[in-house]
């Protein structure tokens, strides 16, 4: 028995190193496309005070389709969210929104940090800007640049409850953040780009370029979601402007040898993770019948991003019924099977219709969608930049909920400096937006550290301070 178990070991270790990946190091350089219209060539480079102002008669016509609805189909008896939202809730939804929802107040509200836009690339991005208040016992605290990036249906509504958190100052840390939290060009009042090409490593070219004309030349970066992804190409690409990247949804290469170790740990769990997070991965096959009833969504977007944005755009009810059923099962799977999709266990229904709206005065479903045909095309996979190893030191914050679970084990070879890998009590994958006061407090942990090895790495007799905290697990 032992010996068997123990050929069977030898055999796939040596596969293991067969497979073994083979990160990329050295960073590409990545054109600073121009990616706006023609028009927008020689548009000026100020940086102009935003207020979000929709016009009367966009809200107008909004509310007359709102009474105007087609009738919903009834659902299947007993289905709750599991066939797709559920019409008879997303009917409720549909006349609270016409009949209670107030935009004018609403829009008061997302008026209440400062806003700019400017012209990068040839796009007109949109970003909150927020400064800290310093009370004056605490003037001598550093004041340090966080870049934050939504994702996908997200937006920055996702970041109201967060900017106060992260732009007050603790008693027990020396430093606060300066917030900069833009839109996706694409997504809300960003513009998009016009030509293809756009994907999220494009992204943190225009997000890095957007950090220097506000002049910072070095900053922290945060992200789930795309802005997960658009975090560590910032990390990746652009080592000498990131101080360090907060994740809340870490990927791994997709490596054949992250793959491997997947395969094997259905077979030898502890090898790949902790018995306590067994089931965020394992047994596979549910796993993986999972992850396909809850990615379609992704297929069409990757492959038909105008056609599926061309549907859902089309009517208030097919917007507010793609978005939403997002944030019932993306905040926890189990709340399908609840009639009310759960969606006011953690949001309120005006934060929620304040995302549609965003997505609605905008007109953006589709734009935001095509991100995903860029990140999935073959010319981006082609460059490998997702294989880029990550060299500065990284976070990764795992919430219970997120959507599917990279173990720490799988995610040194990308990042070669995590230094903080911590699973959180509470919340899913938006978590700025559901567990803002969790994301922040492991936000001020990490770069705290951070912070510290910055010291250390400054005083001579440290030269390797902050170069490998923890050694890699090298297969
Ligand atoms: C929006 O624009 C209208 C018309 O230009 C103006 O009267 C109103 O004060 C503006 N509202 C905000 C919040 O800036
Ligand atoms: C919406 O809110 C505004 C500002 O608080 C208020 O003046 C207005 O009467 C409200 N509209 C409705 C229909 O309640
Ligand atoms: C983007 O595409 C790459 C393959 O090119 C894939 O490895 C990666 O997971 C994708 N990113 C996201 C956020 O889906």
């Amino acid at each position: 028995m032992w010996k068997t178990t123990t050929v069977i070991l030898v055999i796939t270790i040596g596969i293991a190193f067969l497979f073994r990946s083979n990160p990329v190091t050295e960073i590409p350089n990545l054109p600073e496309t121009f990616w706006g219209p023609e028009k927008n060539k020689g548009a000026s480079k100020e940086i102009r005070p935003f207020v979000i102002n929709i016009s009367k008669s966009v809200i107008d016509d909004l509310n007359e389709r709102l009474a105007k609805r087609r009738e919903l189909v009834e659902p299947l008896e007993d289905a709750a969210w599991t066939y797709g939202i559920s019409s008879t809730y997303l009917k409720d939804i549909l006349e609270y929104w016409q009949t209670k929802y107030n935009w004018s107040q609403r829009q008061a509200l997302l008026n209440k940090y400062p806003q700019y836009v400017t012209n990068v690339q040839g796009l007109d991005i949109h970003f909150y800007h927020v400064k800290p208040h310093i009370p004056p016992e605490r003037k001598n605290i550093k004041v340090l640049p966080l870049l934050i990036s939504h994702g996908w249906p997200g937006s920055v509504v996702e970041f109201q409850k967060i900017l106060p958190i992260l732009t007050t100052p603790r008693p027990d840390k020396d430093f606060v953040f300066e917030v900069i939290a833009p839109s996706l060009p694409g997504y809300g009042f960003s513009q998009a780009a016009v030509r293809p090409g756009m994907g999220p490593a494009q992204i943190s070219v225009v997000f890095k370029n957007l950090m220097l004309r506000l002049g910072f030349k070095k900053f922290y970066v945060q992200g789930g979601d795309w802005g997960s992804a658009i975090s560590a190409h910032l990390a990746a690409l652009f080592p000498d402007n990131v101080f360090g990247g907060h994740l809340n949804m870490c990927m791994g290469i997709m490596s054949k040898s992250n793959l491997f170790w997947r395969l094997l740990g259905a077979f030898i769990p502890s090898l790949v993770v902790e018995s306590e997070h067994y089931s965020k991965m394992y047994p596979l096959g549910s796993h993986l019948s999972y992850i396909l009833e809850e990615s379609g969504y992704m297929h069409l977007q990757a492959t038909k991003p105008d056609t599926i944005g061309t549907a859902v755009a089309a009517s208030p009810a097919g917007l507010a019924g793609y978005i939403l059923e997002k944030f019932s099962t993306w905040t926890n799977k189990e709340y399908k099977s609840r009639a009310d999709g759960g969606l006011l266990e953690k949001f309120t229904l005006d934060e929620l219709l304040d995302n549609i709206m965003l997505y609605w005065v905008t007109n953006s479903l589709t734009t935001s969608v095509r991100l995903y045909s860029e990140n999935f095309s073959a010319k981006h996979y082609k460059t490998k930049i997702d294989e880029l190893q990550i060299n500065v030191p990284m976070a990764c914050a795992v919430f219970p909920h997120e959507l599917f679970y990279q173990p720490e084990s799988l995610l040194h070879d990308k990042y070669t400096n995590l230094i903080q890998f911590n699973h959180l009590s509470r919340g899913g994958h938006f978590a700025a937006f559901e567990e803002p006061a969790l994301l922040a407090d492991d936000v001020f942990e990490f770069v705290s550290k951070v912070e510290d090895i910055k010291k250390k790495t400054s005083n001579k007799d440290m030269p390797n301070a902050g170069k490998k905290i923890k050694k890699p697990i090298k297969i």
